[in-house]
């Protein structure tokens, strides 16, 4: 039996994604050294025959007799309560989610002398500052969603300082709920519509995510690497835009993919203008530098990533 790979959250966004990067005909070894398709095992709460049962929410004794069974080498864990402002009502659920079951995989990976490659969020920091942080900037969480992720980071590395903590913004995909499809959606049925335009970050596509997580995948499993890679990683796309720039664009390329859009008037708002349950962050820019050094990649625009996204729905409608 090979040292197995163990994906959690394979319905969401990103473990979607890493499903459809391990099934497609990708020669994955020939991309990512040390790796093939045979290690993978997918995991979600509602399981498909060849996936394992796998809640977040269960008693920890669950969740570890579960990892005690499948035994994992590395476990990538993308699975996450996301519902930012229902956050907000069930606190006790997004924690026992975002911030004690990562603790729980982390603790099992750390005494079985085991990996754990686990997502964050932008949503760890506050409205301070006008420019990219990096990851020794100080965090000030401003909602339950982002207090839970950030009680997550710290349990992960407190359990296992070298585990590895992916910390992303503004996620999108051909998969899932995402501003992107909603945009796409809302561009279909309405002729007007508002859009914030005071939260800059940059929009990141699972797909980067998904290479950035198998990258790290290859380097662990590779028995040469000696550097120490555990700790906190900035992933996102290049570049930076605000919601109402990312919505026009959407739709102006949208447009040339002929995709049926019956918006005429897209008009910039604030977010006072838009209260939410769960206050947003104006600054959600990440600095990248430390991945790109750590992986000797240039992430990709987030432009290139949304035409990317746009033409893959294209494709399958
Ligand atoms: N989405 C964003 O904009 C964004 C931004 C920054 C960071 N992130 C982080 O990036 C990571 C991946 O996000 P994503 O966008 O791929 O998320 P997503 O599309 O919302 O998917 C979340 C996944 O987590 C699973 N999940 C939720 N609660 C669970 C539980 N109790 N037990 C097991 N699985 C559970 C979901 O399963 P079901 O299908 O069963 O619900 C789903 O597979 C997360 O750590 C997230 O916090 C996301």
């Amino acid at each position: 039996m090979p040292p197995k790979i163990l994906v959690i959250g394979s319905t969401g966004q990103v473990g979607r994604t890493l499903k459809d990067i391990v099934h497609s005909n990708l020669d994955l070894g020939a991309h990512y050294p040390n790796l093939n398709k045979d290690i993978f095992q997918f995991a979600s709460r509602a399981p498909r025959s060849d996936e394992i049962a796998l809640d977040l929410n269960a008693p920890e004794s669950e969740i570890l007799s579960i990892l005690d069974r499948v035994n994992p080498a590395l476990i990538i864990n993308a699975a996450a309560w996301t519902a930012v402002d229902l956050a907000e009502e069930k606190q006790v659920d997004a924690f026992k989610a975002n911030a004690e079951a990562p603790g729980t995989l982390a603790r099992w990976a750390a005494k079985n002398h085991r990996m754990l490659i686990h997502f964050s969020t932008d949503y760890v920091f506050d409205d301070t500052l006008d420019s990219p942080r990096n990851e020794n900037a100080p965090t000030g969480p401003l909602q339950v969603y982002g207090r839970s992720k950030l009680l997550g980071e710290q349990n992960v590395l407190a359990a296992l300082p070298g585990g590895i903590i992916l910390r992303t913004s503004w996620v999108f995909s051909e998969h899932g709920t995402n501003f992107l499809k909603t945009m796409l959606r809302l561009g279909r049925d309405r002729e007007e519509l508002n859009v914030v335009k005071d939260q800059v970050g940059a929009p990141t596509s699972a797909s980067t995510l998904a290479d950035v997580a198998l990258r790290f995948a290859s380097l662990i499993r590779n028995p040469k690497t000696t550097n120490h890679l555990g700790g906190i990683y900035h992933v996102a796309s290049r570049g930076e835009t605000n919601w109402f720039e990312f919505a026009s664009e959407i739709f102006k390329e949208a447009r040339n993919l002929d995709f049926p859009l019956n918006v005429k008037t897209v008009k910039p708002i604030m977010s006072s203008q838009y209260p939410t349950p769960a206050q947003r962050p104006l600054n959600s820019r990440l600095d990248v530098t430390k991945v790109e050094k750590t992986l000797g990649i240039t992430l990709p625009d987030w432009r290139e990533s949304m035409k990317k996204v746009l033409n893959d729905l294209k494709g399958k409608n």
